[in-house]
């Protein structure tokens, strides 16, 4: 092998190695966090792991597009849903948005 091609397969092995480590501080799953911001806040009134008990809306039903109707009504409230307005922050709203379509029907 030439000196040159040895040293570009360490560089390649070396910048995987660094690519790998950087994958481990990557950002939480968002849908594990979103569940257990679920957990917390909503499942109380919406179900145990999204499972609706009736009484109030099956969150499993909110469409791919209606991202901005689930930012209204959680950022504002509606009827006997309370506004969590200052207390779901923005990136917990896109974990629970993406905990809730990874679970939502088909
Ligand atoms: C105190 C009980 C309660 C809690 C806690 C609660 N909700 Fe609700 N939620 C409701 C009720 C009741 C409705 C139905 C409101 C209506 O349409 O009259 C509802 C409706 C909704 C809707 C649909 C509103 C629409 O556009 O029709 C969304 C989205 C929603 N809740 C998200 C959440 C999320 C996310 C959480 C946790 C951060 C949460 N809720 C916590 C009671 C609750």
């Amino acid at each position: 092998m030439k000196p040159t091609l040895v040293a570009s397969l360490t560089l390649c092995a070396l910048s995987s190695l660094i690519i790998g480590a950087a994958a481990q501080d990557a950002p939480v799953d968002l849908v594990k966090v979103g569940a257990k911001t679920y957990d917390t806040n909503c499942a109380p009134c919406h179900g145990d792991k999204l499972v609706s008990s009736g009484i109030a809306f099956d969150l499993k039903r909110l469409r791919e597009d209606e991202r901005p109707r689930f930012d209204n009504s959680v950022t504002n409230g509606k009827n006997a849903m309370p506004s969590w307005r200052g207390i779901i922050k923005e990136k917990d709203l896109d974990a629970l948005w993406a905990y809730i379509r990874a679970n939502a029907y088909p």
